[in-house]
């Protein structure tokens, strides 16, 4: 038997089509990739997360000689907000990514499939959904409302 799973996106041609507290969160993570510290892969990363208090914290991508030691800046600031602030739901969360010598070409940067499962154990643990953007240096921007439109078939703890 054949079944089909479905997902919802919302697409913006650029970032005028914004509201201010979403502009705000694209520009920290703006910033925050230009301080990304990339120098293996030279591709720059910056997220920004927006938490109930109001409060926007920012991470940005860690690699490593030993490049597995690395870590991207979903994670980065997902785990450092976890650490300090367990307690203050996560509202939404933007994705600034391309190459550090990036081309209008550069398309939205959507998160890894490792930041995709920590991203939905926060989620999970809220029990909120949180807004998620990603985009390129280019203006365009994606976004979904739960991180499980970004991992359908999610292995999470309700499983445990
Ligand atoms: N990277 C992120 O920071 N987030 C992602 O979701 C995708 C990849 C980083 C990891 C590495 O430092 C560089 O981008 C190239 O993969």
């Amino acid at each position: 038997m054949k079944k089909d799973i479905q997902i919802s996106y919302e697409y913006f041609k650029n970032s005028s089509e914004l509201n201010d507290i979403e502009k705000k969160l694209f520009e920290r993570a703006k910033v925050a990739r230009e301080n990304a510290y990339a120098p293996y892969s030279e591709f720059l990363v910056g997220c920004s997360v927006l938490l109930e208090n109001g409060e926007i914290y920012s991470g940005n991508n860690q690699e490593n000689a030993a490049f597995p030691s690395g870590l991207c800046a979903e994670r980065t600031a997902l785990f450092w907000i976890g650490a300090n602030f367990p307690d203050q739901k996560i509202k939404k969360i933007f994705i600034v990514g391309g190459p550090k010598e990036f081309s209008e070409k550069n398309p939205p940067i959507p998160p890894c499939g490792a930041c995709r499962q920590s991203l939905i154990e926060y989620e999970t643990k809220q029990n909120e959904d949180i807004d998620l953007y990603f985009s390129s240096m280019n203006d365009e921007i994606v976004k979904v409302n739960s991180i499980k439109d970004l991992l359908p078939f999610t292995f999470d703890a309700t499983f445990l």
